[in-house]
C-alpha cells in the first residue's frame, strides 16, 4: 500500500497521476476483476476473487447506463471503478473499488468526483450509499463528500422451505407482453412517490426486464397497484446462484400497509419458488422499524450489517412507517 510512487526521480501523488474517465466496454472484465479482488481483500476472503461467486454488478450496471460508469486509469491500466444510479429524485453510487495495492492513495476520492457531478446534474434531492459500519476509513471517506450515517442497514435472508412450488404472481414482463407495460410503469411511479416524492424505479424495472436479470412482481387490488418489488434472480444478476434478491420493493403507506407488505413478500417468495431459488435476500434500513420487524417476524435473518449514508443528512424514506425494501450496494 502506497500513496506515492517514484517516477523518473519525481514523487507524484497517485491522486494527481490518475486519470478519471468513462469506463469502456472492453475494460469491463478488468474492472470486474478489480471489484471482486478489492472486496475479497477487504473481507479477508480465502480466495478474494471468488467473493461474489456468479453475481454481477459491473457488466450489468455499465450496460444499464454507460454514461454513469467511471474508471480510474493509471499508466494506461484500469485500477478502479465507480457507478452511479438514478432512481428519479434519489441517487446512489457503487460499487466503488480500487486495486488493493493502490489503496490509501486518494484514488477512490478522485472516483467520487464524476459521481458528485452527476448527482448535481441529475438534480437528485438525496444521494446515498451502502458501506461497512465497522470501517472508520469508509465512513470518513464518504463524510468528506457530505454523506452522513443514517442507521444500520442489515441485509436479511430467508431460506425457503419448499422451493419448486409455483403460486400465481403478477409481473411487469407479463403486463408488458399484454400491452400494459407503460400503464404499470406509471403506477409503479405513483407507488414509489408515496414514500418519497419523485422516487422513480422505471429505469431499474426496464433494465431488469431488458437484460433478463429477474422480474418485477406486482401486487394490486380493485383500486389499482398497491406495491411492487424489483427482484434479481440467480446467476449473472446481482443475486447470484440460488438467490432472489429484492433490490427495491415498496407498498402504499398508511392503513393496511403491513398487510400489503406481507403480500409483497409472498409475491417475492413465490417468484423465488418459480425460479427454483432457495433464498430471498432483502436489505432493510432499521429506521423503517415496522418493516424491519415484519421481516424478522417472517423468519428473515441478517446475513450482514451495512450502513446507509445519505447526503444531505436527512432520513429521506428511512422512516418508521415506510414499508420499503432497498439495497444501495
Ligand atoms: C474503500 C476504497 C474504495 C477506498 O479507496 P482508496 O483509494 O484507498 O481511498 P482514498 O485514499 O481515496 O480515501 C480514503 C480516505 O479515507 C480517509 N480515512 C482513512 N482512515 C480514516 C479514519 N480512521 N477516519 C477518517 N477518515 C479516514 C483517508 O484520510 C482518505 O481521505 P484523504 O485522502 O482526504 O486523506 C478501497 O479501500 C477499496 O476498494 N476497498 C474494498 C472495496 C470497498 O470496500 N469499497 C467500498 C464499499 S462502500
Amino acid at each position: 500500500m502506497t500513496g506515492t510512487e517514484g517516477t523518473g526521480g519525481e514523487i507524484w501523488a497517485l491522486r494527481e497521476r490518475v486519470v478519471i474517465r468513462g469506463l469502456k466496454h472492453r475494460e469491463l472484465d478488468e474492472a470486474d476483476r478489480i471489484m471482486r479482488l478489492a472486496f475479497g481483500t477487504y473481507l479477508k476472503a480465502p480466495n478474494p476473487i471468488e467473493v461474489f461467486g456468479d453475481a454481477d454488478w459491473v457488466h450489468t450496471r455499465h450496460k444499464a447506463d454507460p454514461s454513469a460508469a467511471f474508471c480510474a486509469e493509471l499508466d494506461g491500466e484500469v485500477v478502479g471503478s465507480n457507478f452511479a444510479t438514478r432512481w428519479g429524485s434519489f441517487g446512489f453510487f457503487g460499487p466503488l473499488t480500487v486495486r488493493p495495492d493502490l489503496w490509501d492513495g486518494g484514488i477512490a476520492s478522485r472516483l467520487m468526483e464524476p459521481i458528485m457531478q452527476l448527482f448535481e446534474q441529475w438534480g437528485v434531492r438525496h444521494a446515498g450509499l451502502f458501506t461497512f459500519p465497522e470501517s472508520p476509513k469508509h465512513v470518513g471517506l464518504y463524510q468528506k463528500f457530505g454523506f452522513w450515517p443514517q442507521g444500520l442497514n442489515p441485509v436479511l435472508a430467508r431460506e425457503l422451505v419448499a422451493p419448486g412450488t409455483r403460486p400465481a404472481i403478477e409481473t411487469f414482463s407479463t403486463a408488458r407482453v399484454a400491452g400494459s407495460g407503460d400503464r404499470v410503469l406509471a403506477q409503479c411511479r405513483q407507488v414509489a412517490s408515496t414514500i418519497y416524492d419523485g422516487l422513480d424505479l422505471t429505469r431499474e424495472i426496464l433494465v431488469l426486464d431488458e437484460q433478463g436479470l429477474g422480474e418485477t412482481v406486482l401486487i394490486a387490488s380493485a383500486d389499482g397497484l398497491e406495491g411492487f418489488a424489483v427482484c434479481h434472480c440467480g446467476a449473472g444478476s446481482e443475486a447470484g446462484s440460488g438467490a432472489c434478491f429484492v433490490k427495491f420493493g415498496a407498498v402504499l403507506p398508511g392503513q393496511g400497509a403491513e398487510r400489503r407488505f406481507e403480500r409483497l413478500l409472498d409475491a417475492c417468495e413465490a417468484l423465488a419458488a418459480r425460479h427454483s431459488l432457495a433464498r430471498v435476500v432483502a436489505g432493510m434500513n432499521t429506521e423503517r422499524h415496522a418493516a424491519y420487524q415484519a421481516l424478522l417476524a417472517r423468519g428473515y435473518r441478517a446475513m450482514l450489517n451495512g450502513l446507509t449514508m445519505l447526503r444531505p443528512n436527512e432520513p429521506a424514506y428511512n422512516r418508521p412507517d415506510i414499508y420499503a425494501i432497498d439495497d444501495l450496494r
